[in-house]
């Protein structure tokens, strides 16, 4: 058989899709965002859901992903139109593509301006200015950050400028190399950091609020942001995984990766939660204090622990180094596919790209001052972005790839790509994909919709 890769080139290795989609999907995801979501939606019961949307929805997209992904070897827009025409379905599917590019667009965004903050904190330990802060100190401290819109300009600049370096290049050379190291680093300083937490003598408290379920908060916005979080996390619904998987050579068990990508997301997410939480409960802190959660309970964390300067330093460089990696594949679609549809190169494209996304993130940035009376349902630009994409766009792409790989595209595709060990194996993503996801997704909707009440 003969063996097409792609013309944006193939991994090296099996090792490299894997740790390039865990680049992709360990970001500010898990380390902003997760605790902050939990922290506002019940705990534990955020989790339990969010962990079944995982399994039941994430895992079974993310295979579907990369099987259209391996299967078309080009951006997600001609990947798709590639599935729909050997299906012999409307080629209009690909717009399905194009959907997802322009929810990465916006995703990056507003991640970018995070990312700022990110760096900022990052200068702010090494250079000693909140080595010994208490909990009111750090919270206006980034109040003040969130109006020192010229600081945060440079690090948004400098932010995407980063990314559009990568991109340039093209994102297989040297990723893996930076990802393979950052992983482990990062998994031992969050190992730490629990440590540390501990011995405030409040990880029971944190324990019970992360891990206790209960019924009083399932309602209809809680599975929505928990099911929406789970596609953020997860890089899924805008054809990141599409993206990457177009790159993977034909031998790789789909499977397997997908498996491993999943658990060790939220493995780190976890560890977060239990690193954060002990300190908010330790400080009667209000774990619902939405996204500046991280950014006030961590330097508290880091002027109290010895040490906590240089690991500090240490744990800000590898978000900022995760947040890098992940802004470069929310990119990497619709870079692919500029290269595909105006045969421009590589780096045109990614500058190009780059630019545009720098002029909303500015919009987004100043969404904390000047930009502040810029509202909808009374959100401001930063909010409105995060929330739309990550709970509407991005399950919005999921459900109609759902139903495009379970009911359009032809099962050969699936079967030849996924290449799973047994009939039951298949039958049981098939299952998810036909009827679990595309169901739980509209239920969901329905019932925010409507606000149904349980
Ligand atoms: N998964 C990334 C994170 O958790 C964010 C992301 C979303 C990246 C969608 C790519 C696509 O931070
Ligand atoms: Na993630």
């Amino acid at each position: 058989m003969p063996s097409f890769s792609s013309i944006h080139g193939s991994w090296s290795h099996r090792w490299v899709f894997i740790l390039a989609v865990t680049g992709s999907s360990v970001g500010l995801g898990n380390i902003w965002k997760f605790p902050y979501m939990a922290g506002e939606n019940g705990g534990g019961t955020f989790l339990l859901i969010y962990i079944i949307c995982v399994c039941l929805i994430g895992l079974p997209l993310m295979m579907a992903e990369v099987i259209i992904g391996r299967h078309g070897r080009l951006s997600p827009v001609n990947s798709l139109k590639a599935a729909a025409f050997v299906s012999n379905k409307n080629p209009r599917w690909r717009y399905l593509g194009a959907m997802g590019m322009f929810t990465g667009f916006l995703i990056f965004s507003f991640y970018s301006v995070v990312a700022a903050w990110i760096l900022h904190y990052l200068l702010a330990l090494l250079t000693g200015r909140i080595a010994d802060v208490g909990v009111d100190q750090a919270t206006r401290y980034f109040g003040e950050l969130l109006l020192n819109t010229e600081i945060l300009l440079v690090g948004h600049t400098f932010f995407v400028c980063l990314v559009v370096w990568v991109l340039s290049f093209g994102v297989r050379r040297g990723l893996d190399r930076a990802i393979r190291y950052m992983m482990p680093i990062l998994i031992m300083l969050l190992i730490m950091l629990v440590v540390y937490a501990t011995s405030t003598g409040y990880m029971p408290h944190a324990i019970s609020f992360l891990f206790h379920f209960d019924w009083y908060y399932v309602t209809a916005e809680v599975l929505l942001v928990a099911m929406g979080h789970a596609f953020f996390t997860l890089s899924l619904g805008m054809g990141t995984v599409m993206a990457y998987g177009a790159y993977l050579s034909e031998k790789e068990s789909i499977g397997r990766s997908v498996i491993m990508i999943g658990a060790l997301d939220t493995l780190i997410a976890i560890l977060v939660g239990l690193a954060i939480f002990p300190i908010v409960f330790a400080y009667q802190m209000a774990p619902a204090s939405g996204p500046s959660l991280l950014f006030v309970t961590l330097p508290v964390v880091f002027a109290q622990m010895p040490g906590g300067q240089v690991i500090g330093f240490m744990f800000f460089l590898m978000v900022a180094l995760t947040a890098w990696s992940s802004a470069i594949s929310l990119m990497e679609p619709i870079t692919a596919w500029m290269i595909e549809k105006f045969r421009v190169k590589r780096y045109q494209a990614a500058v190009l790209m780059g630019f545009a996304a720098w002029v909303l993130g500015v919009a987004t940035l100043y969404s904390f001052g000047a930009l502040s009376h810029w509202t909808v349902f009374s959100l401001n630009l930063f909010d409105l972005l995060n929330f739309v994409t990550t709970n509407i766009l991005l399950p919005i792409g999921g459900m109609l790839l759902a139903i495009f790989s379970g009911w359009f595209m032809s099962e050969s595709v699936a079967k030849k790509e996924l290449n799973l060990p047994s009939n039951g194996a298949f039958e049981i993503w098939q299952g998810c994909i036909r009827f679990i996801v595309p169901i739980s997704i509209g239920v969901i909707f329905v019932m925010n919709l409507y606000n149904v009440t349980l």
